[in-house]
């Protein structure tokens, strides 16, 4: 009797352990942390237009990335290349390819007790997703073969204190809207990110804004567990569908006028960075005033009565803001 309690605790315990394969960082993940991975996890910095990086962060609005085809065609709808999606980061230093400017038309990023979410629309046929009648697709670290979608894709977030791999995520995306769901580590993640609902898209899994216009970081409350209405779930197929869950409530709203990483559409730099860009969480506006960018100058004037002001910086080769300079 005391053996095989013995023996019952140990394998409780295995599977507990076993739940996860293994946990990343990115400074130490492997080549491939799955088998038959299209892609890689050792992603390098900087970034690459035909990175075939699998590993996704979800931090700000100013810090996310989507899952998306690496190649264009009209073979490439989520749903025919979900197993081979690789990351496309709206911030250069994680080795993946760079969602090109103008490319996110509104992005809103809240963060609850439960997960990290970032919900928006854009035009998403400049990542390689095909126009038309492809309703986008889902993809989660389950998939079909337990091996995930993609195979091998690592999510990470600094959301919750230290970068950390995110093991609970799913992410919808379409050619025109999308919303990515990071749970935080713990037992609650696996229903708050649930991946069964993989036909039911963004605004019933994850009831959040999705204007246009519109950059923010928020706190809010968690949504209700996706499919679950008290004590009944459903299950995508049944006769009829229940409505979406209500939008929780956000707060603390950070709003940006736009978001940018200097990508331009055809993969080089974008010509000038326009006076009312936002990054690294600094939010300027000229109402008033002008601006004139040369080779190796950005020089802003601000029509500030009685006090005009210009603001002079020197860019740094690789569009990365170095200083900035007051001039009274
Ligand atoms: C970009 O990534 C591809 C695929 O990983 C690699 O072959 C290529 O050398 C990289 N290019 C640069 C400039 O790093
Ligand atoms: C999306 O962008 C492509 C080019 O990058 C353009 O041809 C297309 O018209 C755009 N679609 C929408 C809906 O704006």
């Amino acid at each position: 009797m005391l053996k095989s309690g013995v023996f019952f605790a140990l394998v409780v315990s295995l599977s507990v352990t076993a739940q996860y394969t293994a946990t990343y960082l990115p400074s130490n993940a492997p080549v491939h942390s799955e088998e038959g991975q299209s892609g890689t996890n050792q992603c390098g910095t900087g970034s690459n237009q035909t990175s075939e990086c699998q590993n996704a962060y979800v931090n700000s609005v100013q810090d996310f990335c989507i899952w998306a085809p690496p190649e264009p065609g009209p073979g490439s709808e989520i749903g025919d290349t979900e197993q081979i999606e690789v990351a496309w980061c709206m911030q250069s230093g994680y080795g993946t390819r760079l969602i090109p400017d103008g490319t996110i038309k509104g992005a809103h990023v809240v963060v609850t007790p439960d997960y990290i979410q970032v919900t928006g629309v854009g035009n998403l046929t400049n990542l390689n997703i095909p126009q038309a009648n492809d309703g986008g697709g889902e993809l989660d670290p389950h998939g079909a073969t337990g091996e995930g979608n993609p195979i091998g894709g690592l999510v990470f977030s600094s959301a919750f204190g230290q970068l950390e791999q995110i093991h609970e995520w799913t992410n919808f995306v379409s050619d025109s809207e999308f919303c990515f769901r990071a749970c935080k580590p713990s037992a609650t993640a696996p229903k708050m990110c649930q991946h069964i609902y993989d036909v039911m898209g963004c605004t019933w899994n994850m009831p959040g804004n999705y204007d246009e216009g519109v950059f923010e970081n928020c706190v809010g409350d968690s949504a209700e567990p996706m499919g679950v209405y008290g004590s009944s779930t459903f299950y995508q197929g049944e006769p009829s569908t229940p409505a979406a869950h209500p939008i929780p409530s956000s707060s603390k709203c950070t709003t940006y006028s736009t978001i940018s990483n200097g990508m331009g559409l055809a993969g080089g730099a974008t010509s000038a960075p326009s006076a009312s860009s936002a990054t690294s969480g600094h939010s300027a506006s000229i109402t008033v005033g002008t601006s004139s960018i040369t080779k190796d100058t950005i020089s802003i004037t601000v029509g500030d009565p009685p006090l005009p002001r210009s603001l002079k910086h020197r860019a740094a080769p690789s569009n990365v803001v170095s200083s900035v300079i007051i001039l009274r």
